[in-house]
């Protein structure tokens, strides 16, 4: 386990699953912890493996020179914000932004931290509790380049898979929601996937293991996607998008032969027919960008 190269205090507000783990996880790694949580019952597992609790919000800001805020949503994390006293206590600290929030509340909250003299960064966790303090924990923040610099050694005890974005404050935000994107558009071909092997009487725990199996080389294959997007070459690298046109229709057919609800697959078809009538099938798939947009 990695260990604070020098001691630090370090607030942290909000002790939902993951701002429990978040503050366990500084309390093993040699950290001063204070706390404060809506609920005071959820600070008594940690008070008993020796964190501080905070009476209030101002007082558990004024206890450390770090705050880390990890609570439900923009509107609990504007609630903390707006108790009693924060605006002082936040004064000449650093106010971590742990929350999933949307770009502007990170940036609404980074102008209010540096109106109050306090530096700041908005982080976007990538991983579930569980998953929190290893090596690979990937993390996205964003904000002050010098407010990262001097932050990186304390957000890489909560995982080693920091993916910094630049200055702009809501830039976690905006790669969360892109990250997010491809999770939800994935978790629909999943449980299409699912009636799909359901209808043939396969086992859909197989098919779990066998998306698990499949995922790290199609993570590969996004990531290539990902350059040629950048790029904006769509000549021909890895898979024409005529298979992907083909191949969608297929899904369609197949799942009104087979009785299926139609939704994801003609979503699926029909983003890839527009690009097909785009005349685009002989480019990098990738180039279903072009009808995206
Ligand atoms: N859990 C995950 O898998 C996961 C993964 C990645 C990112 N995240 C992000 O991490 C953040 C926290 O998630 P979580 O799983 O810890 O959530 P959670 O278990 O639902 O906990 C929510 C926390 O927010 C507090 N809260 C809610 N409304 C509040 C308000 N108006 N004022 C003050 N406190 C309020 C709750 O206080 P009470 O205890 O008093 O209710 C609790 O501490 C979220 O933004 C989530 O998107 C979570």
């Amino acid at each position: 386990m990695r260990v604070m190269q020098q001691p630090h205090d370090l607030t942290v507000i909000g002790l939902g699953a993951m701002g429990t783990t978040i503050a366990k996880l500084y309390v093993q790694r040699g950290a001063r912890v204070t706390l404060w949580n809506r609920s005071t019952a959820k600070t008594n597992e940690l008070a008993a493996i020796g964190a501080h609790v905070a009476a209030t919000i101002a007082a558990a800001i004024e206890s450390s020179q770090i705050t880390i805020l990890c609570v439900a949503n923009d509107v609990a994390a504007r609630d903390i914000l707006a108790a009693a006293g924060a605006d002082r206590a936040i004064h000449g600290r650093t106010l971590i932004q742990l929350t999933t929030i949307s770009p502007e509340t990170a940036r609404d909250e980074a102008r209010w931290a540096h109106s109050h003299g306090a530096s700041y960064l908005a982080g976007a966790i990538q991983a579930a509790p569980s998953q929190m303090g290893q090596a690979d924990t990937p993390i996205l923040v964003s904000g002050d380049p010098h407010t990262w610099e001097r932050n990186r050694a304390v957000l890489e005890l909560l995982g080693g898979g920091l993916v910094y974005l630049g200055d702009d404050p809501g830039g976690a935000a905006v790669m969360d929601l892109a990250t997010l994107s491809w999770v939800y558009g994935a978790m629909l071909g999943f449980v299409h996937g699912a009636t799909i092997a359901q209808a043939a009487h396969l086992d859909v725990a197989r098919y779990g293991e066998i998306v698990r199996a499949i995922s790290p080389s199609f993570g590969a294959f996004f990531q290539h996607e990902g350059r040629v997007i950048q790029s904006g070459d769509f000549a021909i690298t890895e898979s024409p998008l005529r298979i992907s046109i083909d191949a969608t229709a297929r899904l369609l057919d197949s799942a009104r032969a087979t009785g299926l609800n139609i939704e994801f697959p003609a979503f699926v078809a029909g983003a890839f027919g527009r690009a097909a009538r785009a005349g685009l099938g002989g480019e990098e798939v990738a180039a279903l960008i072009k009808v995206m947009r």
